[in-house]
């Protein structure tokens, strides 16, 4: 059924340090799959390791192969794996460009010249952002002079202007308030008809709340995964009872 990421005996070290173990998982399509576990787990290191971000990193050593759609992304180029799968941080990065600059980068990277065009994918994706209505007048400010919710939906509408498959998030609330993060959340569920999204996050609730899927990830490997209901309604393992219920992390 639907998987859109298949992701084989993926290991990763930094030097000799092993920091993921052998992970064996597939992505549903057009769902939410949240990662969860305890600080140091290695939850940054997987996300990144599914758009070959992780390579950036001079000492990583990665191991193992993840499909996307049938097709080694080892064996694409790293622009294009990034085209497909984008990636939003933790706290917000927009460029120190106006909103409209930060909206129009990607599509002029890779290749989109006509204004008009890029007008289009600006006010679209702003909206799907649910940005547009609060910046459209005034597209020409600094992007740093946003809030940070606000700064932080511009980084996932800008992840969206050159039309990936996946977007890879990480712990993008951990710096927002309530209010923001409810608006993030409503947004990533409707993203999800179109995106399949995959989610770090510290917060077990934010998970039960929008993850179809979650996965427990606990010193480099994948504890239990599975329905987000069953994995919190009937865990199996005893660590994953135990992590879900306070007792560490
Ligand atoms: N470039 C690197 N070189 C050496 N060790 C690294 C590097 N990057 C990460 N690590 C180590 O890998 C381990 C996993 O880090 P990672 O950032 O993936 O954890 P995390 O689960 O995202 O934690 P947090 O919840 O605190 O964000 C940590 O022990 C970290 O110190
Ligand atoms: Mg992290």
């Amino acid at each position: 059924m639907g998987w859109i990421l298949d992701i084989r005996n993926l290991s990763v070290s930094f030097d000799t340090k092993k920091i993921l173990e052998n992970i064996n998982m597939k992505i549903r399509k057009n769902k939410i799959t949240a990662i969860i576990g305890p600080s140091g787990c290695g939850k940054s290191t997987f996300i990144k390791s599914l758009n070959r971000m992780v390579e950036e990193e001079k000492n990583a050593r990665v191991n193992g192969e993840i499909l996307l759609k049938e097709k080694n992304i080892g064996d694409m180029e790293k622009e294009k794996v990034r085209e497909k799968i984008g990636m939003v941080f933790q706290s917000p990065t927009p460029f120190p460009l106006s909103i409209y600059e930060n909206m129009i980068y990607g599509p002029i990277y890779y290749g989109t010249k006509d204004q008009e065009q890029l007008k289009k994918i600006v006010e679209e994706k702003l909206r799907l952002a649910g940005l547009y209505e609060e910046v459209k007048n005034h597209l020409k400010m600094k992007a740093t002079k946003l809030s940070g919710g606000q700064q932080q939906r511009l980084c996932i509408a800008r992840a969206l202007t050159v039309e990936p498959e996946i977007l890879l998030l990480d712990e993008p609330c951990s710096a927002l308030d309530v209010k923001n993060t409810a608006n993030i959340e409503e947004m990533l569920k409707n993203l999800s008809d179109t995106y399949t999204i995959v989610i770090v996050t510290h917060n077990l609730s934010q998970a039960k709340r929008i993850a179809d899927d979650t996965a427990f990830l606990l010193n480099g490997e994948i504890v239990e995964y599975k329905e987000t209901k069953e994995l919190f309604e009937n865990p199996e393992d005893v660590r994953t009872k135990e992590y879900i219920g306070g007792i560490f992390g």
